[in-house]
This record gives structure tokens, sequence and C-alpha cells, in this order.
């Protein structure tokens, strides 16, 4: 009997996600396995939506965006009936281990289902790069570029009518792709959940740019800010803030997330999925396929569980001093 083994993308889609599904599918059968697509992250798990993959089924997907299987939130996840749901279904249909694509909410779901005692391998995919156990995340190079094109292009109008543009990147309780994209951009400021910015000391950057001479000012603010873009907006309103520029608003959104993968997140994609692949075969499960100081490596799901990396407090200060 051929291994069976199968996969899913959960959580957020990250671009990469498909040259994920890709590597770990032809990964499974150049060792003769018989290997599962999971339909829309775990509510596919826990209602059987399982199609077996073939190699061709995985054609031409390498350059395209979002997930091929569907993502999906699924709180039924999160209680012990609703994975046991999960594991009759894989157990129903013979699979014997899977892999996990997804971020630290499906990574934590991953870990959870492997302290039921199923096998499981995650991949580390998230464009908020907020995931211990790998310093880059599938998805982040692409986010990062999409934040960057929106950042030149709105400098450009941003010099022509002397304004300043609060930009709101995504990346939910993580600063990275705002830090980031600050510090790639030219970014006049940038604000970050992991290091708080008042909005009057923000007043006085911006003011102060101004009198420098700027033709601009771009402030990336990470939506998990403790003020975030709309909220800041409205206190530079609020207290009649004098910034010298006028103020526009422009929330980035799920636009980071739609754009085709570059070459950095598919190559990452296929070796974190084909590792992972690799550590099922070797029986090594439980753990989190990642790129840690340039390797690929493996970092045990129970040392990621409730962990969120943080951003580096050097890079921080640096977008600072760039910004004179
Ligand atoms: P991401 O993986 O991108 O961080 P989420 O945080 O939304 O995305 O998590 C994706 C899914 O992972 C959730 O909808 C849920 O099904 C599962 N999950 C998240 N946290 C847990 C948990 N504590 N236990 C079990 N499953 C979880
Ligand atoms: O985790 C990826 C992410 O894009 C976060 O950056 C963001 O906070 C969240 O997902 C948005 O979720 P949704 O797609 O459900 O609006």
């Amino acid at each position: 009997m051929p291994k069976r083994i199968a996969v899913l993308t959960s959580g957020g889609d990250a671009p990469g996600m498909n040259a994920a599904i890709r590597a770990a599918v032809r990964s499974g059968l150049d060792r003769d396995w018989v290997v599962y697509g999971v339909e829309h992250g775990y509510n596919g798990l826990v209602s059987g939506q399982f199609r077996v993959m073939t190699a061709r089924d995985v054609g031409g997907i390498i350059q395209r965006g979002g997930t091929i299987l569907g993502s999906a939130r699924c709180p039924e996840f999160k209680t012990v009936e609703g994975r046991r749901k999960a594991l009759r279904e894989l157990n129903q249909e013979g699979i014997e281990a899977l892999v996990v694509i997804g971020g630290n909410g499906s990574q934590t779901g991953a870990h959870a289902l492997h302290e039921m005692g199923f096998p499981v391998v995650g991949v580390a995919s998230t464009i908020d790069n907020d995931l211990v156990g790998s310093q880059i995340t599938i998805g982040v190079d692409t986010a990062l570029n999409i934040a960057l094109e929106a950042i030149d292009r709105l400098k450009v109008t941003a010099s022509s009518h002397q304004r300043a543009f609060l930009v709101e990147t995504m990346g939910r309780n993580c600063g990275y792709l705002a830090l980031m994209a600050g510090i790639a951009g030219g970014a006049e400021a940038v604000c970050v959940p992991e290091f708080e910015t008042s909005p009057e000391a923000l007043a006085e950057v911006i003011e102060e740019a101004y009198e420098r001479g700027k033709a601009h000012a771009i402030i990336v603010v990470a939506e998990g800010a403790k003020h975030n873009a709309q909220a800041l907006a409205q206190y530079f309103i609020d207290h009649n803030e004098a910034l010298g520029f006028a103020l526009r608003v422009t929330q980035l959104g799920h636009v980071q997330r739609g754009g085709n993968p570059g070459a950095f997140d598919r190559i990452l994609a296929t070796r974190l999925a084909a590792r992972a692949v690799e550590e099922i075969d070797k029986s090594n499960y439980g753990v989190l396929a990642g790129q840690l100081k340039g390797e690929i490596t493996t970092t045990p799901l129970a040392e990621l569980v409730g962990q969120t990396k943080g951003i580096d407090p050097y890079l921080f200060e640096l977008a600072r001093e760039m910004a004179y």
C-alpha cells in the first residue's frame, strides 16, 4: 500500500501557497505516495473535502497567487470536537500524515492536531511574518513588493501636491511589513505595534519634515499599531494639527495578499514544502519547515505556539535615521 498524505492551506492566503502545494504534491508523488488536497483549510478537514492530486493538477500554478485548494478560517477546528471530526475523516480516507501550509494560527491548529496523535508537518506561510521558526515566511517578499509599488506611486502624487500620506499595511499584530516597506519605500515615519508612536510625536515628525523642505511625507502605519491610519488622521483633524502638508489616507489592505509570487517566494515555497515531505518520510512529525539564517530548518511546533516574532529595534531606529 502506498503511503497517503494530505496537504492543506489555511488562514490568510499568501502569494507562494500554490508553489508550496505543487512542491508537496510532487515531492510525495516522487516517492510513489498518494497525495490528497484538502479544500478550504481546516473546514475541508472537518467535513472530509479531500481530492487526490496528480502531477498535472498542480501544473501551471507556480506563478499564481492565492491557493488552488482554497483557504479558510475555521472556528470549529479550535474545539476538540472539531479536531476529532477531522481525525475521523483523515482515518476514514487512510491518510497517514498532513502538511499544513499557513501562518501562526494555522500552525497552532497543526500543533493541536499533532497533540491528539496525528502526524503533522507545518510549512511557514503568511504575509505577516509573525511566525517564530522562520525568519521569513512564504508571501512576505511579494506582499512587500506590492506595498512598495503602491508607496512609490503615492510618493509621486504626494510630491506634486505637497501632501502627507498615511499608508496602512496589513500584518495583524506584527509590524514587519510596515517597517520593511517604510525602509525600502523611504518613508518619513513608520508606526508599528511593537514600538508606540504617539499622534503628537508623529505630528511633530511630519511638521519637521515640512520645515526641512520635503515635498512629501509618507507615513507607513501597520494595521496593528496602537493608532491605525484612520485614527491618526482623525486625531490630526480633531486637534487641528498644523502639519504643513495636507493629509490623505490610503489603506492597502488585501491588495498586498493578491499578487503573483515573485522568484523569492516561489523558491522558498518549493523548498519548504519539499522539506516538509522529507520530514514525513523520516517520520519526523510535529515540526515546522522554515528558514533560519539562510538554511531550511525544522522547529518543533510546540516551540511556536503562543509566540509572535518581534521586529528588530535596530531596523526601527534605522528607518527613523534614514528619514532625515
Ligand atoms: P493564520 O494561520 O494566517 O495566522 P488564523 O490565525 O486565522 O490564520 O488561523 C487559521 C485557522 O487556524 C483558524 O481559523 C483555526 O481553524 C486554526 N486555529 C487557529 N488557532 C487555533 C487554535 N488555538 N487551536 C486550533 N486551531 C486553531
Ligand atoms: O494573516 C494575514 C492577514 O492578511 C493579516 O495581515 C490581516 O490582519 C488579516 O489576514 C485579514 O484577514 P481577512 O482576510 O479575514 O480580512
